[in-house]
Parts: C-alpha cells; sequence; structure tokens
C-alpha cells in the first residue's frame, strides 16, 4: 500500500475535479453531478484524498444529511483500479462520517459498478427493492429566486387541457401561438416566426386568464403575472415596469401576462393629462422590442376594452396576433357545464345549455356552485339521506334563473364591433 490518504484540503479542489470529471467514463459515475460534488467540497463536507508521491490519485466524499450520509463519489485513476484503493478510501470516509455521528451510511451506484463486491464485504447491504426515481426541477438556484421576486411559478401541467369547450378560440391558440413555440426549429422551415406578444380580448369571465395560464402549462413555461397595482406601490409604475422586464430578461424562458392592460396603455390623449398614463404607454413602447428580442418567451395582454388601447401599443410588430375570446358557443357550454356538473349523467345538460345563452364560462361556474350550495344545504336538513347526492338538473336551472348573465345583448354587439376593427390573427 503505497499510498498515503489524507483529508481533504482546499488545494486539492482541481486536483479532485480533475479525477471525478476523467473517471466518470470507468463507471465510477454517480447519481450526484460533478457541480454538486464540487459544492459538498467547498462547503467542507467530508473527503479523503488518496496521494502517490505526491499526486492525487484517488478521492471519496460524501455529504452529511441530519443523521445519514450519502456517499456522492469514489474516483479511482484508472491506473490504481483493483488494487483496494476504493476501499482505503471509503474506510478513511466513514471515520469522518462516524465522527460527524452518522448512523447510517448510503451510496447509490450505477448496476454494474465493480466497487459493488467490495461494498458488501464492508458490511453494507444491498437494497434489492430500492429503485432510485429522480426528478429534476425546471427551475432551481438563482433562477428560482428570481422567478420567485416576479411573484411568479410553474402551474400544474394539465391546465390546457382543463379548458373546456372553446374548441375555436383553443384550436386558434393552439395553431398560431401554442406550436410555433414549442417547436420552434420546425416552424422556422416555413418561415413561421413564433409570435412574442400577444393579447386576448372580450367580455368578462370569458376565460381570457383562463387561456394565458393554460398556455403557460402547455408550453412547460413560467408563469409571471404583472399587477401595475403591485408595481406601482414601488413608486413610479413606468419604472417599476423596466425594472421588472429587466428581471424577466433573465430567466431563460417565461410567459408574461398582464391583465386589464387598458389600465397601464390607455388612448393617449394630446396634450397629455395630469396624472395619466402617458409615460408609462410609451415605457411600454419601449420595453415591448426588447423583450421580443429572446427566444422562448411570450408576452400575453387581456383586456375587456381593446378600443380603449392605445392603437400604436397594438400595431404588428409589437403584437403579433390580437385574438377575440367571447361568450361560448352550444357546444362549448356543453362542455363547461359538464365540466362543473362533472359528468353525471343524472343532469341533462342540453336543457342547461338551452337555458344559459350570453352565459360566460365563469356565470356558469357560479350557477354550477349555487346549485351545489343548495343540494348541500338540502342534503343538510334530510335526516334520511333518501336522495341521491349532488344537485338535480332543477337545481342547476333555478340557478341559473337567480344568475343574470354578465354580458349583455348590447356588449355582444360591442365585442362583434371589436373584433371587426381590431382582430388579427
Ligand atoms: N373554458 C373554460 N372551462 C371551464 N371553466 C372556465 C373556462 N374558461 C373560464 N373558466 C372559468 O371561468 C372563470 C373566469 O375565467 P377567467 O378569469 O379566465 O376569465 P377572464 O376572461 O380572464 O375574465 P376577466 O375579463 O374578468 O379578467 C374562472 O373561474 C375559470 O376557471
Ligand atoms: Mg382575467
Amino acid at each position: 500500500m503505497n499510498w498515503l490518504i489524507h483529508d481533504y484540503r482546499e488545494s486539492d479542489l482541481a486536483a479532485v475535479v480533475h479525477l471525478i470529471d476523467t473517471t466518470a467514463e470507468l463507471g465510477q459515475e454517480s447519481v450526484f453531478s460533478l457541480a454538486e460534488c464540487i459544492g459538498a467540497l467547498t462547503s467542507r463536507q467530508p473527503a479523503v484524498v488518496a496521494v502517490h508521491q505526491g499526486v492525487p490519485i484517488g478521492a471519496a466524499l460524501a455529504c452529511v444529511a441530519g443523521e445519514r450520509a450519502w456517499v456522492m463519489r469514489i474516483a479511482i485513476s484508472a491506473a490504481w483500479r483493483g488494487r483496494g484503493l476504493a476501499s482505503a478510501l471509503l474506510v478513511e470516509l466513514e471515520r469522518r462520517l462516524l465522527a460527524a455521528r452518522v448512523g447510517r451510511i448510503a451510496y447509490v451506484l450505477p448496476e454494474e459498478e465493480l466497487l459493488g463486491e467490495g461494498l458488501l464485504n464492508a458490511g453494507y447491504t444491498r437494497q434489492p427493492a430500492v429503485a432510485y426515481f429522480e426528478k429534476v426541477e425546471p427551475l432551481h438556484g438563482p433562477a428560482a429566486s428570481l422567478l420567485e421576486d416576479l411573484g411568479g411559478r410553474f402551474l400544474p401541467g394539465d391546465l390546457w387541457g382543463k379548458v373546456a369547450g372553446m374548441e375555436t378560440e383553443k384550436d386558434l391558440i393552439e395553431r398560431r401561438v401554442v406550436l410555433p413555440l414549442a417547436q420552434p426549429e420546425r416552424a422556422a422551415r416555413h418561415g413561421v416566426r413564433p409570435p412574442r406578444a400577444i393579447t386576448l380580448f372580450g367580455p368578462p369571465g370569458t376565460g381570457k386568464t383562463t387561456f394565458a395560464r393554460g398556455i403557460a402549462s402547455r408550453l412547460g413555461w413560467p408563469f409571471v403575472e404583472l399587477l401595475p397595482s403591485r408595481l406601482a406601490d414601488e413608486g413610479n409604475l413606468a419604472a417599476a415596469l423596466r425594472s421588472a422586464f429587466a428581471r424577466i430578461s433573465e430567466l431563460e424562458r417565461v410567459l408574461v401576462f398582464i391583465d386589464e392592460v387598458e389600465e397601464i396603455a390607455p388612448v393617449r390623449t394630446e396634450p397629455a393629462q395630469p396624472g395619466g398614463m402617458h409615460g408609462v404607454t410609451n415605457e411600454l413602447l419601449k420595453l415591448i422590442p426588447r423583450f421580443r428580442e429572446g427566444d422562448e418567451r411570450l408576452l400575453v395582454c387581456a383586456t375587456n376594452s381593446i378600443r380603449s388601447l392605445d392603437p400604436a401599443f397594438l400595431r404588428p410588430g409589437r403584437f403579433d396576433y390580437l385574438i377575440p375570446i367571447g361568450t361560448p358557443d352550444k357546444a362549448a357550454r356543453a362542455a363547461i357545464w359538464s365540466r362543473y356538473t362533472d359528468g353525471r349523467s343524472d343532469v341533462d345538460v342540453s336543457v342547461l345549455v338551452a337555458a344559459s345563452e350570453l352565459f360566460t364560462p365563469a356565470d356558469i361556474e357560479h350557477a354550477a356552485r349555487i346549485a351545489a350550495q343548495a343540494a348541500f344545504e338540502r342534503d343538510l336538513g334530510d335526516q334520511d339521506q333518501v336522495r341521491a347526492p349532488g344537485a338535480s338538473t332543477d337545481d342547476y336551472l333555478a340557478a341559473i334563473a337567480q344568475c343574470r348573465p354578465t354580458v349583455t345583448p348590447a356588449m355582444i354587439d360591442q365585442f362583434g364591433a371589436d373584433i371587426t376593427a381590431h382582430a388579427r390573427f
């Protein structure tokens, strides 16, 4: 045994990294990445180094989590394999771990790792029932705190599928927006440039926010909603927007959502009104081109009142598409009612569809809630529980009669005129 084993020292870092890096192909890799190993070394987790004539020839490192330690890597230079060095390093490493009051030592190895036999000899038991699963979080480290700082997050992956009905809008958004962004190379082959900014417009409660969230979920991108009211708390809204967009530009991919955008980019009047939004609109006009320069980013604005938006703000080149989201037609209402009645066969959805003309998804959701509440209250008074659980068709009809649709025929007319004047897709 003509080697010396000593505690890891800072001056060993380069040599140990080299050992870890160069021995990976020899089947000595582990579930811990090189970056994690470096992190453990620099944060002084237990590690030992074997040296022969002043040259490092092997290293073993671990990380301690409570009473358990994980052996992260035992790296042996090629010429020194099969000579018992791995076992020697492990014994030394274990000694450090015991001193750190570790009660259990685990080592996850690639299946065919030669070291396996050595570990059995060293008193380790193989856990045949253990399967190692790993999930890589899409965002961690500084990018994660940046996202948190912006109030952004990853949404559940199934939101697109949960948008019920609205097939026309869904299909349009899927073809124009989602697919070019999801498959940029394929789109580029046909000269299709993925959109970078879109505006969804339509009456209240038709699902604009739902679509924006659905797109982020479908793409697997983080969703950052910029709330003008919150940004304004920082004092100067224009400056706050600039700073938010600067932070957003550091994210690798992102969907940025601005709801009720007419409040911050209204038609600019001449002369500018004191306390008006002139400066903010101008700032946004400057920010959007820069935002558009990045790949894997999409700005989605939503508004109930597209006619109040500054025309310069909406022009092509800033916004690729201006997509109307209207009240659901019969088929869409049927799909939405089925969603909120849980597809129960004892509810006659076609009757509800006929009774809820002009209802938005939000209205349907509200009516369904009133009906469910009525069924619940009836159940509380029904000691024998003779009725089947859940609201009946009559409960839903009563709830519909109680609700006034948010959207009036006059609003529908106005929406039609807005589509003629503004829609672009
Ligand atoms: N296609 C849909 N299927 C099922 N539920 C939906 C659908 N669209 C919207 N909803 C529900 O209706 C409610 C209103 O939707 P959303 O907030 O997306 O509307 P909006 O157009 O953004 O409204 P506003 O103009 O007031 O911001 C939400 O609770 C949402 O879950
Ligand atoms: Mg909304």
